[in-house]
């Protein structure tokens, strides 16, 4: 064996390194992207109401809904927690199919 045949074996042993490295780099970046169930990667519902707070939420007192009482599910009211009709545009825009909550009394 050679000066020559040493390099030759050196050029492969780069080459099979630099090859692993790659697959191993693309298998962490798929993993990550598509089976990763970290926080940051998950969309968000509320995009925009009480931001600063670590948690909304709203409570009505029953004898305070009157006859019939229309929350948002969508979190796109400009009325939040009421339903303003803006659920129509998202549901447009994205595909979903999210609604109001509607409590109303029973018809006598
Ligand atoms: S605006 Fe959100 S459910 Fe109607």
């Amino acid at each position: 064996m050679g000066l020559g045949s040493n390099s030759s074996m050196r050029v492969e042993w780069v080459a099979a390194i630099s090859l692993a490295a790659g697959a191993a780099a693309v298998g962490y970046l798929a993993y990550t992207r598509f089976l990763s169930k970290d926080k940051c990667c998950k969309a968000m519902v509320n995009l925009h109401i009480q931001k600063d707070n670590p948690k909304v939420v709203h409570a009505f007192d029953m004898e305070d809904l009157g006859e019939k009482a229309v929350y948002c599910r969508c979190w796109r009211s400009k009325k939040f927690p009421v339903c303003d009709g803006s659920h129509t545009k998202h549901n447009d825009e994205t595909g979903d199919n999210v609604g109001p909550l509607i409590i109303k009394r029973k018809e006598a």
